[in-house]
């Protein structure tokens, strides 16, 4: 309870308190104190009164200099805007408040100004070309109080030159600018200028107070030292993807053009990058690269060249016939094989089935004149060098006609009647003749035409026996062959007479008159109705 009581007289007591100041008039400026402003800003001071029901305002500079700001007067407060802020209001200001007729109060603050608010610029002129004077320049932009203010230029971390504005007595913000001229050296290319400026002013809190920037130096040269490298290297292999890479000094960079010198002297354009990739490169890529680079401002032009020989196994690229594959006997023929590899291959003609080699080959072609049958065949190129090598084949189709056309008769036993006989006619010619057999009659006309190569008489009786004639036709010609089927009788007891049958044939070609040998030795005998064949004779033509 009488803990309660005690609060309860405290209360009272900061009520009591509160009360009487509140009826105090009272006033002071915000922000109070020194007033740090940069220049350009907005900078506003407000006098506040306490106390004092209805306050007048008045704003006044220790001079009396113009406001160079806004005033604006509220109930209890008044308010100075300055914006921007500007050198017109670096004073002391100082509020004035009347309360009534009696009471008056005032206090000033100090408006304390600097401008520092970009960072430098740098200029490098004139835009240089290595080994010629270069002037940089650097441009501190607004800067108030000036006479604060210092510069350091450096190269890299080397200090070129200091400079500080301490004579100087601006009274606005200005645009300050230092200047050094040095000789770069070509290492000095692409290194950075660096421009530092500071601006301590003591006792003055505010941020940044340092503001750096650099740039590099460059310098306008080139284009030099062009070379031009290849990848995989000078003697790719057939197939691989040749890159060729033109590297040059230039600033500003070059522009770089790729021709290639071709056979006939002439250059052809190829591209504008700096690299020039050929994917899958075939010996026909083999030949002079150039690389131009040219600067558009120093205006030079510099040109690399490089040999490019592509190496690989041979590729047969032609094997012909001339004048055609199919050519008829007595044509003069040409064969051509040429492949391309490098080094250059070593090529090789021949023909297949004997392995022969057609001699020296020499003038891309081999002549092979007045071709008879025997020519025709697979011919063969093989090309070598030593990454490999590679083959083709061609075929000569030599024509003619039938040729070495043979009758064979089979058994060349004895032949008895009732057994079987066969003829078997072959030719040669191409196309492959066709044979047809005919029996011809005494009376010379043709009697029965076979058209098989081979001719069966199963179960031979008397009437079978006569001339028969094989014929092989293509359209190159034909050629004939006989044979006559004739009965001989010889002794083989004085009173027995014994039938033969013997085949004689001859060749009756077109061109070549027909040798036809007739034999006929035997004379008629019939013994017990029936022949008996004891011996058969060929003859051959
Ligand atoms: C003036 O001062 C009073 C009391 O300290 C405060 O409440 C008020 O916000 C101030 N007015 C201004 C404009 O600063
Ligand atoms: C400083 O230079 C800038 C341009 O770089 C210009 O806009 C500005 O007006 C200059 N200030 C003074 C004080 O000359
Ligand atoms: C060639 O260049 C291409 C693309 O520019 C790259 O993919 C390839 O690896 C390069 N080849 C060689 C052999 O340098
Ligand atoms: C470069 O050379 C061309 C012709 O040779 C000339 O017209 C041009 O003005 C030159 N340019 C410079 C920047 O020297
Ligand atoms: C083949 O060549 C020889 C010699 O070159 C020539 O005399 C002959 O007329 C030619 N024959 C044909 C069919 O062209």
């Amino acid at each position: 309870m009488l803990k309660e009581m005690g609060r309860t007289s405290q209360a009272v007591l900061v009520i009591l308190y509160v009360f009487t100041t509140v009826k105090a008039f009272e006033m002071e400026i915000i922000p109070a104190n020194r007033i740090v402003k940069q220049i350009g800003e907005t900078l506003r001071l407000t006098c506040n009164t306490t106390g004092c029901a209805s306050p007048s305002f008045s704003w006044r500079t220790q001079m009396d200099n113009p406001l160079g700001g806004t005033v604006n007067n509220y109930r209890t407060y008044s308010t100075l805007t300055m914006n921007p802020v500007s050198i017109v209001n670096s004073h002391d200001y100082l509020c004035t408040v009347f309360c009534g007729e009696k009471e008056k109060k005032e206090k000033s603050v100090k408006v304390e100004l600097y401008s520092f608010p970009r960072d430098p610029v740098i200029e490098i002129s004139p835009s240089l070309v290595a080994a010629e004077p270069v002037t940089v320049i650097c441009k501190i932009p607004d800067v108030y109080p000036s006479h604060y203010l210092e510069v350091l230029l450096k190269k890299e971390e080397h200090v070129l030159h200091e400079e500080n504005f301490y004579e100087d007595d601006s009274t606005n913000a200005e645009n300050k600018t230092v200047r050094y001229s040095f000789n770069p050296t070509a290492e000095d290319i692409g290194k950075e200028i660096t421009c530092v400026a500071k601006l301590p002013i003591p006792n003055m809190d505010f941020e940044p107070k340092e503001r750096v920037t650099s740039e590099k130096l460059t310098a306008n040269f080139g284009p030099q030292n062009t070379v031009i490298t290849a990848s995989p290297g000078n003697w790719p292999m057939e197939g691989d993807t040749l890159n060729l890479t033109c590297v040059t000094e230039s600033n500003p960079p070059a522009q770089t053009v790729w021709r290639k010198h071709l056979a006939d002297e002439s250059i052809q354009l190829l591209t504008t990058n700096n690299v020039l990739s050929i994917p899958d490169a075939h010996f026909t890529d083999s030949g002079l690269y150039i690389c131009e680079v040219t600067n558009l401002v120093t205006n030079k032009t510099e040109k690399a060249t490089v040999d490019i020989v592509i190496q690989g196994a041979p590729d047969i690229t032609e094997l012909s016939i001339e004048p055609s594959t199919t050519v008829q006997e007595g044509e003069n023929v040409s064969i051509r094989c040429s492949a391309e590899g490098n080094p250059s291959p070593r090529i090789i003609l021949r023909r297949k089935p004997d392995g022969a080699d057609l001699g020296p080959y020499s003038e891309g072609r081999i002549l092979l004149p007045s071709v008879t049958f025997l020519n025709g065949g697979d011919y063969e190129c093989v090309a070598e060098n030593k990454f490999g090598k590679s083959r083709s084949e061609i075929t000569l189709n030599v024509e003619y006609g039938p040729k070495n056309t043979m009758i064979s008769v089979i058994p060349a036993t004895a032949v008895k009647e009732g057994e079987t006989v066969i003829m078997k006619c072959t030719s040669s010619g191409n196309p492959a003749p066709v044979i047809s057999w005919k029996k011809k009659k005494t009376t010379g006309e043709p009697e029965k035409i076979y058209t098989d190569a081979t001719l069966t008489i199963q179960n031979i009786k008397s009437q079978d026996l006569g001339l028969y004639e094989c014929e092989a036709y293509n359209q190159f010609g034909k050629e004939e062959k006989d044979v006559k089927l004739l009965v001989q009788e010889r002794l083989e007891k004085l009173d027995q007479m014994i039938p033969l049958i013997i085949a004689f044939s001859s060749v009756t070609a077109v061109a070549v008159p027909a040798v036809a040998i007739l034999i006929y030795v035997s004379r008629k005998a019939k013994i017990n109705g029936s022949y008996s064949l004891v011996k058969a004779l060929r003859l051959k033509v």
